[in-house]
């Protein structure tokens, strides 16, 4: 029996390299990334996968050089605007995960837009992951759960996360060649198969996502039994 792939989450890393290999600013890499999100999306949506979940900014990524934080902001809103006509042709619901407030009023709009227009889609949902860090993750849960005075048990735990209406993640790639996980999904990785790639977020592609789908399709998972 294969490995049913539910929810893929993806390190996309490797932007600033790609672009400093070829003498351009890392502000190109990013843009050439967006366009791989859009083909890995799709292709997500055509092949049965339920949640793709990309880690887009993190908690941490805010230190990098105020130009570049300030792009990639813009990219993203700039992404969604455009992107809309693709998850509604595509029948893509989209979500963000991450602390939210810590973002733009008008990037924060942007999303709420986006995701009430596509909230009703049943097939594939793209996650962003912006603003996001699992350990503030996990202790935005557990203030939810101490001001609610709820009993901390695994489920109670987990639908105050950030993921709470999503299933674990099955497997996870990062791309650029890191073996890390850099605070992403600390909790939701538990099970989760890994693949590492060299291959530079903005030359991954649909061909070689087929082919880590198909070698996870058939990966031996346990789940702690024999
Ligand atoms: C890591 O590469 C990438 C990021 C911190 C940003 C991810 C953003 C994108 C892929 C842009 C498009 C995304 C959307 C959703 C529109 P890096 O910059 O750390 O690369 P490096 O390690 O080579 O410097």
């Amino acid at each position: 029996m294969q490995n049913r792939l539910n929810h893929l989450a993806i390190i996309m890393d490797g932007n600033g390299r790609w672009a400093q290999n070829r003498g351009l600013s890392r502000i190109e890499g990013h843009k050439k990334g967006a366009d791989t999100v859009r083909n890995i999306t799709i292709f997500c949506s055509q092949n049965d996968v339920r949640y793709l979940t990309l880690y887009a900014f993190s908690t941490e990524n805010w230190k990098r050089p105020k130009e570049e934080v300030d792009f990639l902001m813009k990219l993203f809103y700039v992404y969604l605007k455009q992107e809309l006509k693709t998850y509604l042709k595509y029948k893509i619901r989209f979500k963000v995960i991450g602390n939210k407030e810590g973002l733009s009023k008008k990037l924060q709009d942007t999303i709420q837009f986006v995701e009430d227009k596509t909230k009703h889609f049943e097939g594939l949902t793209q996650v962003l992951a912006i603003n996001y860090g699992s350990r503030d993750e996990i202790i935005r849960a557990v203030q939810k759960l101490n001001e609610k005075d709820i009993e901390i048990n695994e489920e109670n735990f987990n639908n105050c996360l950030d993921t709470a209406d999503m299933p674990d993640v099955d497997l996870l790639i990062r791309t650029s060649g890191e073996i890390r996980l850099s605070n992403y999904l600390l909790w939701q990785l538990a099970y989760a198969e890994m693949h590492f790639t060299n291959t530079y977020f903005p030359d991954f592609n649909s061909s070689e996502l087929e082919e880590i789908i198909i070698d996870f399709q058939h990966r031996n998972r346990r789940f702690g039994k024999i």
